[in-house]
């Protein structure tokens, strides 16, 4: 059996969340492999919407196992709360969830180092979600991370005053105010730290492994994009970990000959939270609309998104990073209505026209659009393939033409329902 991995294509907030609930249903486990409590994957069933940081998304199917792989970075009191809230939906959560003993911890002055790197940075600053995930990924490559497996161990206070220590040294270089009071953050951490030691820690390579030798497939939920990713996003407007497919592979110690299928996950619009270059974003009205039609609002720390056209050579690039073998369209509903839709199929820099996604940040970069005739309906009470709007259906077209990827599950709305599978 297969590791199936469900990737963001563009900056986050895809839909991946939505996504992974829905194909869940089909997957005996499924797993996070890198990322932290800076992701937010939404997902609505009914009248209940629910919002997940840390857990993966196939919490709420009967069955699964859900696990936090070896590449996560976690947060005890985040992930404290977070099953706190899924168990009062009735949600045997512990019974469902393991932990990776490889996987690392955020510790409070994670959080400090984040809001202090922030701070010097001034306007120069990434908008990190402040949850302490790239100096957490820098412990770890630096080898002075804490993990889970430490937890459980005699030495753990010592090794975790240690590493405070080493924080401390370094907040003292910063002049910055606290957002928050450490000492009583601390001591929740610690009492959190015991709850997250009651869950199943395991040794997660070996029983990913053994699922797919026993011939039950994984799915992999990727978080944050490929446009995110450390190395292949818009460095150093990036996070810390691998956003892209080989993310998978390290972050759950499964061979790259075990995945099986990519799914890429795209808006048919694009929003990027935070800075960094975004070639297509509109200061418009347009703009504006497709936030208010759309939500677009982070689901982590509730900043309005910034928004705009579809980017081809972005999405162009992700899927060669990731070697994407199928695509996954969300929210084409909410662009219904409008007269004309444009996609960004090059860029101009400095009067050259390519392809190519820059790696010069600064870049001025000038979006080459094509415009594509708007529909009318509404796609959101589409249930089957026949009744799309047949402007929409050569949007589509295009897409698949320009990435050579086909387009085999479309999400108009955030319910389960409003899902179409094609072809
Ligand atoms: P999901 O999984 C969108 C962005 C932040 C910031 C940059 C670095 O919901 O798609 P970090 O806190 O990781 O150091 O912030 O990355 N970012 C996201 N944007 N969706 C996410 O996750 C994100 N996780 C981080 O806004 O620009
Ligand atoms: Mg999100």
């Amino acid at each position: 059996m297969k590791l199936d991995v469900v990737l963001g294509l563009q900056w986050g907030d895809e839909g991946k969340g939505k996504i992974v609930d829905f194909l869940a249903e089909r997957y005996p486990a499924v797993a996070r492999f890198q990322g932290g409590p800076n992701a937010g994957h939404s997902i609505r069933f009914g009248e209940t919407s629910f919002v997940l940081h840390s857990v993966p998304s196939g919490v709420f199917r009967k069955g699964a196992i859900n696990i936090i792989g070896n590449g996560v970075v976690l947060d005890p009191t985040i992930f404290r709360q977070e099953c706190e809230a899924i168990e009062a939906l009735g949600v045997p959560v512990r019974e469902r969830v393991k932990i990776a003993r490889r996987a690392h911890l955020i510790i409070p002055t994670h959080k400090l180092l984040d809001a202090a790197d922030e701070a010097a940075l001034g306007k120069a600053k990434i908008g990190s979600t402040l949850k302490g995930i790239g100096p957490a990924y820098s412990d770890k490559t630096g080898r002075n991370g804490l993990r889970m497996g430490d937890l459980c161990e005699a030495g753990f206070q010592e090794k975790y005053e240690t590493l405070r220590r080493k924080h401390a040294a370094r907040l003292a270089q910063y002049q910055f105010e606290y957002p928050f009071d450490l000492a009583e953050a601390e001591a929740q951490w610690m009492k959190d730290a015991e709850y997250l030691k009651t869950f199943d820690i395991i040794d997660a390579e070996y029983e990913t492994n053994a699922l797919l030798d026993a011939g039950k497939a994984i799915l992999a939920e990727g978080a944050q994009g490929s446009m995110l990713d450390v190395d292949f996003g818009s460095y150093p407007f990036v996070t810390s970990s691998s956003t892209a497919c080989a993310g998978a592979c390290t972050g759950l110690g499964v061979a790259p000959s075990r995945i099986g299928k990519v799914y890429g996950v795209f808006k048919a619009y694009c929003t990027r939270v935070g800075s960094g270059p975004f070639p297509t974003e509109l200061f418009d009205e347009t703009g504006e609309r497709l936030r208010q039609r759309g939500h677009e609002f982070g689901a982590t720390t509730g900043r309005p998104r910034r928004t705009g056209w579809l980017d081809i050579p972005a999405l162009k690039y992700a899927v060669m990073i990731s070697g994407v073998t199928e695509l996954i369209m969300m929210k084409a509903d909410v662009l219904d209505g409008f007269d004309t839709v444009k996609v960004c199929c090059d860029y101009r820099i400095g009067g050259v026209t390519t392809d190519r996604v820059p790696y010069d940040v600064y870049a001025e970069v000038e979006p080459v659009y094509r415009e594509f005739p708007g529909w009318k309906g509404d796609l959101g009470s589409c249930r089957t393939e026949a009744e799309l709007p047949d402007e929409f259906r050569a949007y589509i077209r295009f897409i698949e033409e320009a990435t050579g990827v086909p387009v085999r599950i479309l999400s108009l709305g955030p319910d389960r329902e409003q899902t179409i599978i094609r072809g």
